[in-house]
């Protein structure tokens, strides 16, 4: 016996022709609104329904690899070092806490031209859906290696170990769409085939009466041996009665399915625990599992049959049951394009970010609302860093003076209003003669108090007038404020612009400007910049930045930290809305970072900035503010808590279709020029 060898699994007959496959990518149902979750499971319902051949959908969970390099290089720039902390961080978080890279496949046998259109047709339902569909090559799918027959419940594979599990029936309770988690979500790698087959309701009719009359004679016969009822015959003979009820009445159709999972493990304990945890898991729902004993090439094969039928058991399902089994349930991916923000908060999957992702995102705007401490400016600066390293430019606009050390690390410029003294504003700056007319005026009514018509009707004149004078360059203030005392001596305007002309204030607001056009990382330190210069001054900098949006249009973060602060001042909020609703026009992308959220919801400018942003991060609110949020973004009662649970660092992500609780880590460089700033003031 010890020396025989193990049965060697055959190599698999060749499909008949080569199968369709497509990855289709969609929301992860765990983390929608319950709303929009049934709305997707109906949808997803009446996509089976409209199937007129059997299809395959296969998850295939591999674990995402450790990526090499990170090694550090006493002699590279900060740039490059970054980097490098970034791969090495990668590297070691993959390592303590292994993530997986799920996918979904729509895999079709076609052997006929007919079946070919009808699967074509199918995957544009999907796609016309809002699903990410996209043709795979069948050589990307997963392949059946040979294995040998280690146990009843094992196969070996190499150096892995395989064991298949048969799902033989559906929750029995009503479940949530996402349910399938339970299966998809164990830490392994994994295929998890579900098997579909249209079936005439008329055929699972005759299906159901045979059925109905084994039960009924199981019925009698335990009867005569005086055995109590079996509830799970009762419970079946009632799934039965509704089942021939709803498909008499038309209300749903007829499917056979067969639902398997293949788990590889490294060893073949390891292998029988991850087998046992998913029957346990199925059976928690009231479902039915059960490891594929005895049957270990076959179960493997059912789930890499590629579209062909398995040749485990199929059982009869309906449309309602089937629509639950919704196969996406989780965005993990590869690091690839996006800002690595950190982990998924339940399934530890990477969290990456890309607002530029036009398929994903209604735009690239994005707001992050938390409470002061929650981790906001941090999670910016992240994002601009991330951001950085694929040459996507940013300017920070900082009211705190709390991203001076990443601008300045990372060979950015940091402009300091109202600091050193050596940074200028000038009101003139600006393209279109009239939008800088608009601007001065805007500006010189913020130095004045407010301007009456008259006096606001000179200003406009003395600035077409400074305008058309100066021949070298934009005039500025000063030019301006010698045209009205020439004009108007004894007005008022002319005598308080001499306050902002001269001294320190003149000194920022009456020089050439020193915004120039910027490059990669710039920051707008405000935290230096005395209270009563900060309208003009913030209005300036608004006016600047949009015309630089227009005149230069880029994939660009404009970052607004505490754009609270900046809200106060009633023409910046125009310039604000202005910007929320027309910067994708331009390519760039506005992050606008508030600790209110009636910031957002409960003022017109808010509102505009709410309703534009493609993506919102939001941290710990409290109470009322949490209602606020879950009534405004339909959050369900578990994400509304979660933003209440959220401490540091903690956000959800909520977007066109994703709610993902988040926790924000940075690689250790990264941590340190993050929080630079800290250590500056302790
Ligand atoms: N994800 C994180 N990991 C580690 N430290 C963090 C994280 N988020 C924030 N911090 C630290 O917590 C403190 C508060 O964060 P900060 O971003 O300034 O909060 P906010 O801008 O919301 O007021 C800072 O010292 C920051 O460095
Ligand atoms: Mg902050």
């Amino acid at each position: 016996m010890a020396n025989r060898r193990p049965p060697v699994e055959r190599e698999p007959a060749p499909p008949a022709s080569v199968p369709l496959i497509w990855t289709v990518d969609g929301p992860d149902a765990v983390e929608l609104d319950p709303s929009e979750r049934e709305r997707r499971r109906r949808e997803f319902g009446a996509w089976l329904d409209s199937l007129v051949i059997p299809v395959q959908l296969l998850v295939t969970a591999r674990r995402i690899g450790t990526p090499s390099g990170g090694e550090a290089d006493a002699g590279a720039g900060l740039r490059e070092r970054l980097g490098q902390d970034r791969l090495r961080h990668l590297a070691e978080s993959l390592g303590r806490h292994p993530a997986y890279e799920r996918r979904v496949h729509l895999v079709v046998s076609a052997p006929d031209s007919g079946a070919r259109a009808a699967a074509e047709a199918a995957a544009d339902r999907l796609r016309h859906a809002g699903m990410g569909v996209e043709a795979c090559a069948p050589d990307r799918l997963p392949s059946v290696a040979a294995g040998t027959i280690e146990s009843p419940r094992h196969l070996r594979a190499g150096a892995a170990w395989v064991t298949s599990v048969r799902v033989t029936r559906l929750p029995g309770r009503p479940v949530e769409p996402g349910w399938l988690w339970e299966l998809v979500g164990l830490a392994a790698e994994q295929d998890v085939s579900l098997y579909v087959r249209p079936r005439p309701a008329s055929s699972a009719q005759r299906q159901l009466r045979r059925a109905e009359r084994a039960v009924r004679t199981a019925r009698l016969a335990g009867a005569e041996l005086g055995a109590a009822g079996d509830p799970r015959l009762e419970a079946g003979a009632s799934a039965i009665r509704v089942l021939r009820r709803r498909l008499a009445g038309d209300e749903v159709r007829a499917f056979e399915c067969g639902l398997t999972v293949t788990l590889t493990a490294a060893t073949a304990a390891e292998a029988g625990q991850l087998a046992d945890l998913l029957v346990a898991r199925v059976r928690g729902l009231l479902g039915e599992a059960r490891p594929a004993t005895f049957e270990q090439f076959q179960a493997r094969r059912d789930t890499l049959a590629l579209g062909q039928p398995p040749a485990g058991p199929l059982r009869l399902v309906d449309t309602e049951a089937l629509s639950t089994c919704w196969p996406w349930v989780d965005a993990g991916r590869p690091p690839g394009a996006g800002a690595l923000l950190g982990r998924h908060r339940r399934t530890g999957a990477l969290c990456q970010l890309d607002l530029f992702d036009v398929r994903r995102r209604a735009n690239a705007n994005c707001g992050i609302v938390a409470a002061s401490g929650g981790g906001k400016s941090y999670l910016a600066g992240l994002l601009v860093l991330e951001d950085l390293s694929r040459g996507i430019a940013s300017v920070i606009v900082d009211p705190e003076g709390e991203h001076e050390e990443l601008c300045r690390a990372t060979g950015g410029t940091y402009v300091n209003l109202g600091g050193s003294q050596t940074a200028a504003l000038n009101a003139f700056d600006g393209g279109d003669p009239e939008e800088v007319i608009v601007t001065v005026t805007q500006v010189v009514s913020a130095m004045c108090g407010g301007l009456g018509p008259l006096e606001q009707a000179r200003v406009e004149v003395g600035a077409r007038e400074a305008l058309a004078r100066s021949a070298d360059g934009p005039p500025t203030l000063a030019d301006l404020n010698r045209i009205l005392s020439e004009r108007w001596p004894d007005e008022r305007v002319p005598a308080l612009l001499d306050r902002w002309t001269q001294g320190g204030a003149g000194r920022l607001f009456a020089r050439r400007s020193t915004l120039t056009t910027p490059g990669e990382l710039t920051g707008i330190g405000l935290r230096d910049c005395p209270a009563e210069w900060l309208p003009g001054a913030t209005l300036i900098v608004a006016a600047w930045l949009w015309d630089l949006v227009r005149r230069d249009p880029q994939p660009r973060h404009i970052v607004l930290d505490e754009a609270g602060l900046l809200l106060e001042h009633a023409p910046l909020r125009g310039l604000l809305a202005q910007l929320a609703r027309r910067i994708r026009k331009y390519a760039g992308s506005l992050v606008f970072v508030t600790q209110n959220v009636g910031d957002l919801l409960g003022s017109t400018t808010g509102e505009i900035l709410a309703g534009n942003a493609g993506t919102l991060l939001l941290g710990s609110h409290h109470g009322h503010d949490a209602d606020r949020l879950q009534a405004a973004l339909s959050l369900s009662d578990a994400q509304r808590d979660a933003i209440e649970d959220c401490g540091r660092g903690e956000f959800l992500l909520v977007g066109a279709d994703e709610r993902t609780p988040i926790v924000v880590q940075a690689p250790p460089l990264h941590h340190l020029l993050l929080e630079a700033h800290q250590r500056r003031r302790r």
